[in-house]
């Protein structure tokens, strides 16, 4: 009995001690902290991560806003640190004045590598500057811009338009986000190679082998940053056990149907070159057929997800505002006025390009809803940032774009507002600075596909909006997202659609 209650002591005493040191010690942490993320000794940030997985965007944004300087600094166990910004100063330092300090790294590239190779979006220094030189060259030409405005036209009239017909005449509900996609997809793989897998063709399962794997090897890719055990996968593929068994399978399927495509217009290719990327690398004769594949892969994940992303955000939120919808169409009807044109005509790169005030509604859309929420690179040597964060070698470095749309610094205190008129002066569109508004990254490495994305985006909502009235459901309550790569709605958008005619 005695050795039981000195024992109770001892314990007590022991839990006391405890408690005292975990408090003692999170007060002096809580203290040398700069405002941001909630730290725990030992633990660091990882508590709030946990919980807060499946809100990282919102609980990230917190933190950046809760920080002076807009950056909030990340450590949790495993050596993972790491900053996030939301400070344009910063944002314009690592994608432009130290662009060489912050390359995408090891890290980024060794678990896309599988999948895409070292393409120009899987690269870093040299091979990435090659391999940017050609593409940008390409993507300046007028005949790619005329290419590209020809396919958009012919998938809306072909397969876009009468999709929605039926739908409004069978008044079915349909997934419009799916259908972006699909869209998206038929286009980018149209441009890259010029093969249609037509995927938004008949009842939506033609092409779709290819689409179904070029999806799954992205999506199970991208799956290997979000490992508790940073190598796992690693040990799943030499076994070839699990998700990674299932990658190889679809890596297989897309690189087959590439390597098959670049081998018959390789053989062909003197006879007749046509205005695809593909095409127009094969013009080059140095480049091998495994480069090829790499760099159109790589084309076709950057153009795949992000216009439908955006779209399908643009069409949710002017579900809500009759009023700049009732804009765009005046603008619309000026325009087919000027032009002498009528609903259903295609419109040309000039027509596209007066469209000021649709242009708007989109850039302003994608601020509060960038396509590419996050974005992340790697610090290769220790450094001060402009707000003077610092940052150590190795660490990661998070420019958050979605943050930065919602920063009142930068946008002023209607920032959480749907105001497409903050783009316009007297009614003409104006740029924003690149480094307040990241969404296509920024500096030498900024997308190289804003332009093409921009035709493709004006062409489907102007032609959309004209003809039809979308009818979204539960309109009232933002769609829970998907944060991959891209930010997807994790329902889709679900759409009654109707005919603007007979409205
Ligand atoms: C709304 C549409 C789009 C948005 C918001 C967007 C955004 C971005 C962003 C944020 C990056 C940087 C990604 C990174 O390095 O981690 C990027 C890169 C890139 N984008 Fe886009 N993109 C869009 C559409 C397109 C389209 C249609 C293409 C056409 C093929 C394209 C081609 C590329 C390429 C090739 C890169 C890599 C550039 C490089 O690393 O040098 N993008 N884009």
């Amino acid at each position: 009995m005695e050795l039981q209650l000195f024992s109770l002591q001892y314990f007590l005493l022991f839990s006391l001690l405890s408690l005292y040191l975990y408090f003692y010690i999170y007060s002096k942490y809580k203290k040398s902290r700069k405002p941001g993320f909630k730290y725990y000794p030992l633990v660091g940030v990882l508590p709030g991560f946990i919980t807060n997985r499946h809100r990282i965007l919102e609980w990230t944004t917190e933190a950046v806003k809760a920080s002076p300087t807009h950056s909030a600094v990340f450590h949790r166990p495993g050596k993972i640190h790491g900053v996030f910004t939301a400070n344009p100063s910063n944002v314009e330092y690592i994608l432009k004045t130290n662009f060489e300090n912050y390359p995408k790294g090891e890290r980024f590239l060794s678990h896309l590598e599988d999948f895409l190779g070292q393409g120009i979006f899987n690269s870093d220094g040299e091979l990435w500057k090659v391999q940017r030189k050609t593409a940008s060259y390409e993507f300046n030409t007028k005949s790619l811009r005329n290419f590209v405005i020809e396919n958009v036209s012919s998938e809306i009239s072909a397969r876009l338009v009468p999709t929605l017909t039926k739908a409004a005449e069978t008044e079915q509900v349909l997934d419009l986000q799916d259908i972006l996609e699909r869209f998206a997809f038929d286009n980018i793989c149209k441009v890259a190679f010029n093969v249609d897998p037509g995927c938004l063709e008949g009842d939506g399962t033609a092409g779709s082998e290819f689409m179904r794997a070029f999806e799954d090897a992205a999506t199970l890719s991208a799956g290997r940053f979000r490992y508790v055990i940073a190598k796992l996968w690693k040990i799943k593929k030499f076994f070839n056990i699990g998700s990674e068994r299932k990658l190889k399978r679809s890596i297989q399927v897309v690189h087959d149907f590439a390597n098959h495509i670049i081998q018959s217009r390789m053989e062909a290719r003197i006879e007749k070159l046509d205005d695809d990327l593909l095409s127009r690398f094969i013009g080059n004769s140095e480049n091998s057929s495994e480069f090829l594949r790499d760099i159109i892969i790589s084309f076709i994940l950057a153009g795949r997800d992000t216009t439908s992303s955006a779209l399908s955000w643009f069409f949710w939120l002017l579900s809500s505002r009759p009023d700049v919808e009732r804009n765009i169409l005046k603008e619309l009807e000026t325009i087919r006025k000027q032009n002498g044109k009528n609903i259903g005509d295609t419109y040309s790169f000039d027509e596209l390009r007066e469209m000021h005030y649709l242009q708007a509604a989109i850039s302003e859309s994608m601020r509060l809803y960038p396509p590419v929420p996050i974005d992340t690179k790697n610090c290769l040597n220790d450094d001060k940032l402009p707000d003077g964060t610092f940052i150590g070698k190795g660490w990661f470095i998070t420019y958050h774009v979605y943050a930065m749309g919602r920063m009142e610094a930068i946008w002023g205190e209607n920032c959480n507002k749907f105001v497409p008129e903050r783009w316009l002066e007297n009614g003409i569109y104006r740029q924003e600075n690149q480094f307040r508004y990241p969404v296509f990254q920024a500096g030498p490495r900024i997308c190289l596909g804003k332009d093409m994305a921009y035709i493709q985006m004006k062409s489907i909502a102007a032609s959309v909006i004209e003809r039809f009235v979308m009818g979204v459901q539960d309109k009232d309550t933002c769609p829970k997202y998907v944060a991959s790569l891209t930010i997807r709605m994790k329902y889709g958008l679900p759409v009654k659609v109707k005919d603007r005619c007979v409205d």
